[in-house]
């Protein structure tokens, strides 16, 4: 279907469907707030979600389901061994993909499990596009490391690059040359790259680089939980495949990849995940990990309904009309914010809108966690709660120092079909008035520091009494129960 036009409005992004069941949702006001971030360690992943208004943590397993998906979650198999369901997910990824074999596993970070326990040892290399938090983490547990090749635009925040995920040709060569192609355990490109705004990869850097790889014989992977955002961006900004169908676009990406896992918490709108493998004996060689951490090989640590609900929103995720969503709003709100003067990472991406927090609040040092200080204030001035994607979600050096990230942002999630325009309105106007008030926010310590992914259950304190400062501000403009 095309896009609406109007008559007598200004374009804005419609929403190409009705709410059908809905979940009541409660702003609590601006002292109950201050009081449970302080509850909460200054960690927006400790918060209760009955404390807040705009849960924008995350599109992972929070998205709508359709009318569809739970008609599917109606009919599952339940068995342990050979579902039906099973069958039918793995047919339906088969047909989206072109890959034969399907290994489930419960989410993406599982799949990240498996492909590192086979084939990541001390001192193999992992090259990347940009990391992901928990596919790189399996890599470092296991003693490898990771080279991320993004070009030096895709981290840019202020940009018209179409396509920043890409990965710099160049020094892809260089790498593989430096490490030798055979400590390089395998290449992993992310679609629609996370932690640098939800920002897409072209169709020919993915045939390229993977040409690369082939050339010298790595085993190229593709990160596909973001993928459905990645081809709404190549339909829309790609001149040579708008007349493309989204499926054949996906089926050029997927042809150029030994393997495509993903996050079904993302990419087909349930709970879920796989790693497809195009190669009969590379997929033996890792069916035995499925068993040993998963469930058995037709389940994978998933519900059965889940199963069912993921293979309609593979086919879901195949529609522009089911895809467009997500960017159209998120454009919508980066432009907003962008024409207010907020620092934001433009163009948007995928996933979420995300803040620049080190233009933001440009006064907190990188080691006192300017995107951290920032998630926090959104949330104490609008109940919104975002992620940070900066500093804190870094992992200490070796030697315990700070590895300060290339990008310090706040990511405010839009989980696809659960915002309306109007809520959409409503974020867009606490951030103003958020970077109106920018000069009070200060920056954060830890107060309790886990050694691996510590930006999920670590706790900080504010350095100063920031927190109340803003509260009370807050309080003066909007009143006691805002
Ligand atoms: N790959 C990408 C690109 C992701 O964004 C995620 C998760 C994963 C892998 C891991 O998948 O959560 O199912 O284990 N991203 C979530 C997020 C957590 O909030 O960005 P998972």
């Amino acid at each position: 279907m095309p896009a609406i036009k109007f008559y007598d409005h200004q374009p804005i992004p419609m929403e190409m469907h009705k709410v059908k069941i809905v979940q009541q949702l409660t702003l609590p006001p601006a002292d109950r707030r201050l009081a449970k971030m302080k509850e909460a360690g200054f960690n927006t992943f400790q918060l209760h979600n009955g404390d807040i208004f705009m849960d924008m943590l995350t599109d992972s397993g929070v998205n709508a389901m359709s009318d569809e998906m739970l008609a599917g979650m109606m009919k599952p198999d339940d068995a342990y061994a050979g579902s039906e369901s099973f069958f039918r997910m793995r047919d339906k990824l088969e047909e989206i993909f072109g890959m034969k074999y399907c290994l489930p596993a419960h989410q993406g970070r599982a799949c990240e499990n498996i492909l590192a326990e086979r084939f990541v040892r001390p001192g193999k290399c992992v090259i990347m596009n940009y990391h992901f938090t928990t596919a790189k983490a399996h890599i470092t547990r296991l003693g490898g490391h990771v080279e991320e090749l993004v070009k030096f635009e895709g981290l840019e925040p202020v940009s018209d690059l179409p396509f920043k995920g890409d990965i710099d040709l160049d020094r892809l060569e260089e790498c593989i040359q430096k490490e030798g192609a055979d400590n390089v355990a395998f290449m992993r490109l992310e679609s629609g790259t996370n932690l640098i705004g939800g920002q897409p990869v072209s169709v020919q850097n993915f045939k390229d680089a993977c040409a690369i790889a082939r050339k010298h014989g790595i085993l190229s992977v593709l990160d596909a939980s973001l993928l459905q955002d990645n081809l709404y961006f190549i339909k829309t900004r790609d001149e040579e495949r708008k007349d493309m169908s989204v499926r054949d676009i996906t089926m050029e990406i997927a042809d150029q990849f030994d393997m495509i896992y993903f996050s079904g918490r993302k990419f087909g709108f349930a709970r879920g995940g796989a790693i497809m493998v195009r190669d009969e004996e590379l997929f033996h060689s890792m069916e035995d990990l499925v068993p040993m951490f998963e469930g058995f090989l037709t389940y994978g640590g998933m519900s059965v309904r889940e199963m069912e609900a993921m293979t309609v929103g593979f086919d879901e995720s195949m529609e522009m009309d089911v895809i467009s969503q997500g960017p159209e709003f998120i454009k919508y709100c980066v432009d907003r914010l962008d024409e207010y003067g907020v620092p934001v990472i433009t163009p948007g991406g995928g996933l979420g809108a995300h803040l620049d927090a080190s233009r933001f609040v440009s006064h907190i040092p990188q080691e006192q966690y300017p995107a951290g200080a920032l998630t926090c204030a959104m949330y104490l001035c609008g109940g919104i709660r975002g992620m940070e994607r900066g500093t804190l979600s870094e992992e200490r050096e070796a030697d315990g120092s700070e590895r300060l990230a290339s990008m310090e942002l706040v990511r405010l999630a839009l989980p696809r079909r659960v915002f309306t325009l109007s809520q959409v309105e409503y974020v867009i106007d606490r951030v103003k008035w958020v970077y109106d008030h920018r000069d009070l926010i200060g920056g954060l310590r830890f107060v309790h520091e886990p050694a691996t992914l510590r930006f999920f259950t670590g706790r900080l304190e504010p350095v100063s009494d920031w927190p109340e400062k803003l509260t009370a501000a807050f309080k003066a403009e909007f009143g006691e129960d805002q």
